[in-house]
């Protein structure tokens, strides 16, 4: 089968880090070991220049109809002062919402060669490879009410409101048992039923979904605080987390820091799956923004997108061993010592963007 990507490389560093994406794709077209239709889009800046919108709807359109969008990074001085609704980040936003991207997956993997750049110890890191599930689209960051009320006595009152139905809890506690079914199959939930009802209801829903639907995988259930604590202190103990949209936000930047710079982080936003074709629509995005201070000069790491695009193998089309090559292809370049600025040692020297991705390729 032809699987229809949509390139949207965007600003910066974005297209730089999607052209060794590219190249990849193109060898594995040209090998026939997989067969992709590429189409490009603009989005952020770079669609403001061309159109003064963050993304056009033909780009959305475009976006919605393919397997799978693979997304650089947007934004950069150049574009702050655009009108708030037509900034690079609009672009993005709109995405997420439109293709209802409710699952973000972010890998914190720990490659070997790396462990020493960790802030923990080797052992603690060395061998990592967890997945935190965050809830993308509900929560405290949408709920109402959401205001700012004046008192009038020298008093303001902020209200945000954390809400979950039923439904939320159980897609996203779905994505996390399929996937931990690839994976060594085992879940932990976190909330903090203590204290919060939205706690509760996430751990009943989890619970009964684990029941009737996944009795083979291991459920634990973990308070969000001392999940946290665990994380930094021993994080091979977890495989699958899943928690809601602010624990989330906060939880996978803690683990993405156990595993060293942000050029090696890739992530996954996964939607509903459609009842018709069986199909999900997907995002895929390195966790890193456009990095305006090094874009145009060749220096950025594009491990993390290459890893992106490793994750829709996996997410999106099945290829899962194809994905599993390409990680190993990750770890034996970094093993070999090639090393971007970002990730090298001090007094070696360092590989541009497209050293790095050549030898991916190569091995
Ligand atoms: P950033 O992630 O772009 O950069 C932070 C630091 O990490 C910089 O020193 C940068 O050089 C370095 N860095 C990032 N990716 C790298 C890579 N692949 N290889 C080597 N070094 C890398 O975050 P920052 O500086 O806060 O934001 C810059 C722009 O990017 C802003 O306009 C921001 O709004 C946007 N941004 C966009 C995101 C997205 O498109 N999803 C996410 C985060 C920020
Ligand atoms: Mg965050």
């Amino acid at each position: 089968a032809t699987h229809k990507l949509l390139l949207l490389p965007g600003d910066g560093i974005g297209p730089e880090v999607m052209g060794e994406v590219k190249r990849l794709i193109d060898w594995l077209n040209a090998s026939g070991i997989a067969k992709f239709e590429t189409d490009t889009g603009l989005v952020g800046g770079a669609a403001f220049d061309a159109h003064k919108v963050s993304i056009s709807e033909g780009d959305m359109a475009k976006a919605k109809d393919a397997d799978a969008v693979i997304f650089g990074a947007v934004g950069g001085p150049k574009w702050d002062a655009v009108p708030y609704e037509v900034r690079p980040e609009a672009g993005l936003l709109r995405l997420r919402k439109d293709l209802a991207l409710f699952a973000n997956l972010r890998p914190a993997v720990c490659y070997p060669a790396l462990a020493d750049a960790s802030s923990l110890k080797r052992e603690a890191i060395e061998g990592l490879d967890i997945v935190i599930v965050r809830e993308l689209t509900g929560g405290v960051y949408f709920g109402e009410p959401k205001t700012i009320t004046d008192l009038g006595n020298g008093q303001k009152r902020a209200i945000d409101t954390q809400v979950y139905d039923t439904y939320e809890i159980e897609r996203i506690g779905r994505v996390a048992f399929e996937l931990a079914k690839k994976r060594k199959n085992k879940v932990t939930s976190m909330e903090k039923r203590n204290v919060m009802k939205s706690g509760v209801l996430w751990n009943e829903v989890m619970t009964q979904v684990h029941k009737r639907e996944y009795p083979d995988v291991t459920l634990e259930h973990q308070l969000a605080d001392s999940g946290g604590m665990m994380l930094v202190k021993w994080p091979k103990q977890f495989d699958v987390i899943v928690t809601d949209n602010l624990f989330g936000d906060m939880l996978s930047d803690i683990a993405a820091m156990l595993t060293g710079s942000l050029g090696m982080l890739p992530s996954a936003s996964l939607g509903e799956v459609d009842v018709k074709s069986k199909k999900r629509k997907a995002l895929y995005e390195p966790v890193h923004g456009s990095a305006p201070d090094i874009a145009g000069q060749g220096l950025a790491n594009p491990i993390a997108m290459i890893s992106s695009f490793g994750m829709a193998l996996r997410y999106s089309f099945d290829m899962g061993a194809l994905a599993d090559k390409l990680d190993q292809a990750i770890a034996a370049v970094l093993a070999s010592g090639l090393r971007t600025a970002d990730i090298k040692s001090e007094g070696t020297k360092a590989a541009s963007t497209t050293q790095m991705g050549e030898a991916i390729l190569k091995e």
